[in-house]
C-alpha cells in the first residue's frame, strides 16, 4: 500500500503531484497548516484527465511524475491524485527512486470516513479509474466490514473543474452533481468521500444537494492534515521562522494554469513554471 506516510525523512520540500490542478486543493491545506514548509507541486495539465485512461497509461504517467519529484529531492511525496493512488496498489513503483517517504489519498480519506459515519453508509465519488479499482471500498471494508459503501464515477466533473465551472449557481456543475449524486442520496448515506482531488472545488454545490446531514470528506484535505500530524509527531517540521517557498509546475500553458492557481490558492505567493516530463 502506498497510502501510509512512512519511510525516512530528509530535509527537502514536500512534493505533491496530480494529473492537473486538483492536487492544489491539497497544497492549499498544506500552506494553511504548515506555512513554513517548502512545497514543489506538479500538475500534468498537458495530459489531464488521467481518470478516464487505462491502468497501464496511468502507471506510465505516474512513473514520469515521480521521476520529476525525485529530481527535486523532495523529503516526502504526496500523490494528491485519487486516480494514481488507487491504481498503484503497492509501494513498488517507488523502489530505486530515492523517494522513500510517500502517501496517497485513499487511506487518509477512508480513515476519516469510517470515523465520521454514524449510520454506516458511506458514499464515494471519484474518477472512473478509481471506482473501477475498488480501492476505497476495499479499504473501508478492511477497516469496518459492516459499513455499506455506495460508489459512483463522475467522469465529467474533472473537465468542469479544469475549466472553472464549479461554483454554486453554475448550471453545468449543478446538473452533473445532481446526476451523479442522486443514486447515493437515495441510499441514505451520511458520509461522502470526495475521492478525486478536483472535487472539493464543488463542495458548496455538493453540500447544497446532499443536505446538512451528510458529512463531506475531502481526500486531499485529510491527507494534508495527516501529513501535518505525521511531521509534527516526528519533529520534522521546519522552524516556524522559515518562510515556505511554493514552486508550482505544469506541463501545459502557464497562462491557463495561472488562472486556475489563483482560483485554488487565492493570494498565496508562489512561483509558476512549465516543465517537461
Ligand atoms: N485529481 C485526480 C484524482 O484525484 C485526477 C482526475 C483526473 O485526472 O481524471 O483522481
Amino acid at each position: 500500500m502506498i497510502d501510509t506516510l512512512y519511510g525516512e525523512l530528509s530535509d527537502g520540500a514536500i512534493g505533491v503531484f496530480d494529473s492537473g490542478v486538483g492536487g492544489l486543493t491539497c497544497v492549499k491545506e498544506l500552506i494553511r497548516l504548515m506555512p513554513q514548509e517548502d512545497i514543489v507541486y506538479l500538475g500534468d495539465t498537458a495530459r489531464v484527465p488521467y481518470g478516464t485512461r487505462s491502468r497501464d497509461t496511468i502507471v506510465r504517467y505516474a512513473k514520469q511524475d515521480i521521476a520529476f519529484m525525485e529530481k527535486h529531492k523532495v523529503k516526502l511525496l504526496l500523490v494528491a491524485c485519487g486516480t494514481v493512488s488507487s491504481v498503484i496498489s503497492s509501494g513498488n513503483i517507488f523502489e530505486g527512486t530515492g523517494i522513500n517517504c510517500y502517501s496517497g489519498v485513499i487511506i487518509p480519506a477512508c480513515d476519516a470516513a469510517c470515523e465520521a459515519t454514524r449510520n454506516k453508509k458511506i458514499g464515494v465519488i471519484a474518477t472512473p479509474a478509481t471506482i473501477r479499482s475498488g480501492r476505497y471500498e476495499f479499504e473501508i471494508k478492511r477497516q469496518c466490514p459492516d459499513i455499506s459503501v455506495y460508489s459512483n464515477p463522475c467522469p465529467l466533473l474533472v473537465p468542469l473543474a479544469e475549466n472553472g465551472y464549479t461554483e454554486r449557481g453554475c448550471a453545468p456543475a449543478e446538473f452533473f452533481v445532481k446526476e451523479y449524486l442522486t443514486p447515493l442520496k437515495e441510499q441514505g448515506i451520511d458520509t461522502l468521500i470526495m475521492g478525486c482531488t478536483h472535487y472539493p472545488l464543488f463542495e458548496e454545490v455538493i453540500s447544497d444537494f446532499m443536505g446538512e446531514g451528510v458529512k463531506l470528506i475531502s481526500s486531499s484535505g485529510v491527507t494534508a492534515e495527516m501529513t501535518f500530524e505525521a511531521l509534527k509527531a516526528q519533529h520534522a517540521l521546519k522552524p516556524e521562522t522559515h518562510k515556505g517557498k511554493v514552486e508550482l509546475y505544469c506541463t501545459d500553458s502557464v497562462q491557463l494554469f495561472k488562472e486556475n492557481v489563483s482560483r485554488f490558492l487565492g493570494e498565496a505567493e508562489c512561483e509558476i513554471a512549465q516543465c517537461k516530463l
